[in-house]
């Protein structure tokens, strides 16, 4: 069976929001691991859907420009002399040579390696060097305004850049717009990255999804954490993916780490927030590939980047409100919040090598269904896999 054949019948079934959905939301063992359904997947999600693709404070000013790759596809962000933060095909209109090959600084242009075509930070040519339509050697009839380089849609939001390398498709208000309801109490625009660190998974990028929105392993894999009893405190957030908006998954834990094992001292928490938030901890998942913990204090943004069928580049991004993001006298707290999260996708990793090594044996019995109480996000997350698949 194809991934879209796959997709399709698994979309068939009921949806996340129906109350015996879950039970049948699973997506077979090998859509965990082998190489066809890993570019069925690049293909009908992140070269199709809004994808988080980096940060803002990656381009911090005019004049930075950063080569990422989306499917496989290069990808220019640039900041521009207006501040705007555009995204291109990092790609030369002669010839298809890259034009970006490692992140610069203070770019005033973008000038290609192979015959010197030069593009403002704008995406318009500028020049192309001995390239006249009167001597011959350039088409009658070019026109240097057709032939900038090809935008891709990009949107800054909460210091996360996100791009969409279909040409059609949703806005990215509509995209977005679950979360941004969901997270209107919190000032997101007074956050500041204040750290970050990378890891790369051992595994496929749908089961460090999966794992960040299971709260059951928490007590087995976390000690540090808690009990089941605290790890499942939890009310249930999954929500969208209708009319273009991007699915979220995930819980809410009302009274937060209130409950729990303290990892560090708090940071100063956002302004004006509601009283009932105050001890509020977020664990959700923006489908496809961004996942956060929002705390009253600070804000975690983890980057999945799929690389294999088995390996997932996740870049961990800590974000604290205003100056407790660089206060040098805040800094062995930042370092004891950095470290107590360290630890924990540490522990994440050895986990999810496990699952990644049993997922690719023919024994792997999935669907295995989840109980109810654990499955309506792992169900959201994989029909809007699913659905992907199906859609393409
Ligand atoms: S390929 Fe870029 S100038 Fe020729
Ligand atoms: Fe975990």
């Amino acid at each position: 069976m194809t991934a879209a054949e796959t997709g399709r019948k698994i979309a068939a079934m009921d949806g996340p929001t129906s109350p015996c959905a879950s039970a049948l939301t699973t997506l077979p063992a090998g859509a965990y691991s082998d190489e066809d359904g890993f570019r069925a997947e690049m293909q009908a999600i992140f070269a199709r859907r809004w994808v988080l693709a980096g940060f803002s404070h990656d381009l911090a000013a005019p004049g930075d420009a950063r080569p990422i790759a989306v499917a496989g596809a290069p990808v220019l962000l640039v900041r521009g002399e207006d501040g705007a933060l555009r995204a291109f095909h990092n790609v030369c209109r002669h010839r298809a040579a890259r034009l970006v090959a490692a992140p610069c600084a203070k770019a005033r242009a973008i000038v290609c390696p192979y015959h010197g075509w030069t593009y403002g930070l704008d995406g318009a040519l500028r020049a192309a060097p001995q390239w006249r339509a009167e001597d011959g050697t350039a088409p009658a009839g070019f026109d240097a305004a057709d032939h900038g380089l090809i935008a891709v849609a990009a949107a800054e939001w909460g210091g996360m850049i996100f791009v969409r390398l279909a040409e059609d498709g949703p806005d990215f208000a509509a995209h977005i717009r679950p979360l941004a309801e969901h997270w209107a109490p919190y000032r997101l625009d007074l956050l500041r990255a204040g750290g970050e660190m990378s890891f790369e998974i051992p595994a496929n990028w749908k089961l460090a999804v999966e794992n960040f929105i299971d709260t059951y392993h928490l007590p087995f894999i976390h000690r540090q954490l808690g009990t089941m009893r605290q790890a499942m405190q939890v009310e249930d957030v999954t929500m969208g993916g209708d009319a273009g908006s991007g699915p979220v998954y995930g819980y809410r834990y009302p009274r937060g780490s209130a409950e729990k094992p303290k990892s560090g001292q708090p940071f100063a928490s956002f302004p004006d927030l509601p009283a009932e938030l105050m001890p509020g901890q977020d664990i959700v998942g923006l489908f496809p590939n961004a996942l956060f913990e929002l705390m009253p204090d600070y804000l975690l943004v983890f980057h999945l980047e799929p690389l294999a069928p088995n390996r997932t580049r996740e870049r961990l991004v800590f974000f604290y409100l205003g100056e407790d993001a660089t206060d040098p006298a805040l800094a062995d707290r930042r370092a004891e919040a950095a470290e107590a999260w360290r630890i924990i996708n540490e522990q994440d990793m050895t986990i999810l090598a496990e699952l990644q090594a049993g997922i690719a044996s023919p024994a792997a019995a999935r669907p295995q269904p989840d109980p109810p109480f654990f499955d309506r996000p792992l169900s959201a997350f994989r029909q809007a896999v699913a659905k992907a698949l199906a859609e393409n």
